[in-house]
């Protein structure tokens, strides 16, 4: 298979992050990227319809998230507080998501990280029996990056960890991180087209910006998340641009497109 080639396919199960950057407006706190949202879930929706391409999605925090994290640092909440408020932020973010995607046909069901998984470093460590199951049944297991209580305070789980661990434990072949960016870039400025995560590790430069307030840290963290969590059923990790949702439909129908492949 050339490595353009995307990974959907009959029968597959793929999980796809959908960042923050494409599910919220990072520049305006608590503001969904709704049109985006909607074209994003209606490639997705198409691909399951036409190929039986299953899938688990897990949600940055955007301007949700990483916004009422930040500012809960920054007011001294307390661990109580923080997590209340980040949890709920959070699960309402899930939520408008959830809707969109039923809107166009998928049958999201939402996991909260906070109640079903104990993080340890960067592994998850979630319970994914019932998810599998829903899964089973043709539900669209919703997951996202969540609040939880660590020690005497509060951590978060990032979205990045979560759809590895996810892939992993339901079977995927493949994890697609939909980003803001083409994909991984090379040291001329050249988009890469198929890479080993430890040459990404030496890389590390994403092209793209970093906006506004991010609390689980930049591309070496991502790295070591997806490092951490790899599984023998993984066969590699996509990062294509969400901005472009036509690129996302090929890619999870298994067709050629602009988009970066990391291999183990
Ligand atoms: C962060 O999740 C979750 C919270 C801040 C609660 P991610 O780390 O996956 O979020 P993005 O994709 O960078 O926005």
């Amino acid at each position: 298979m050339p490595s353009w080639q995307g990974p959907g396919g009959q029968g597959r199960v793929l999980s796809v992050k959908l960042g923050g950057s494409v599910v919220t407006d990072k520049e305006r706190p608590f503001t969904l990227r709704l049109g985006l949202l909607g074209r994003i879930a209606a490639a997705l929706a198409a691909v399951a319809k036409e190929t039986g391409t299953r899938y688990v999605v897990t949600l940055g925090g955007g301007s949700f998230g990483h916004v009422a994290a930040h500012e809960a640092q920054e007011a001294g909440a307390s661990p109580a507080e923080a997590l209340s408020v980040v949890t709920s932020v959070m699960a309402e973010l899930a939520q408008a998501v959830a809707d969109v995607l039923a809107m166009h046909g998928m049958r999201p069901v939402v996991y909260p990280p906070h109640a079903f998984c104990k993080p340890l470093g960067l592994r998850p460590s979630c319970s994914w029996s019932p998810v599998s199951e829903a899964l089973r049944l043709g539900a669209t297991p919703l997951l996202y990056g969540d609040a939880y209580p660590c020690g005497d305070g509060w951590c978060i789980v990032s979205g990045d960890e979560l759809a590895v661990e996810a892939a992993c434990a339901l079977g995927a072949s493949h994890v697609i991180y939909v980003s803001d960016v083409d994909g991984i870039y090379g040291p001329s400025g050249e988009l890469l087209r198929e890479v080993k995560l430890e040459e990404v590790a030496r890389l590390a430069t994403v092209a793209g910006r970093e906006r506004g307030y991010d609390v689980t840290g930049g591309l070496a963290r991502k790295i070591r998340a997806i490092r951490e969590n790899w599984c023998a059923g993984l066969h590699g990790v996509w990062v294509v641009n969400g901005l472009r949702p036509e690129r996302i439909r090929s890619l999870v129908a298994g067709r050629p497109t602009v988009a970066t492949l990391v291999l183990p």
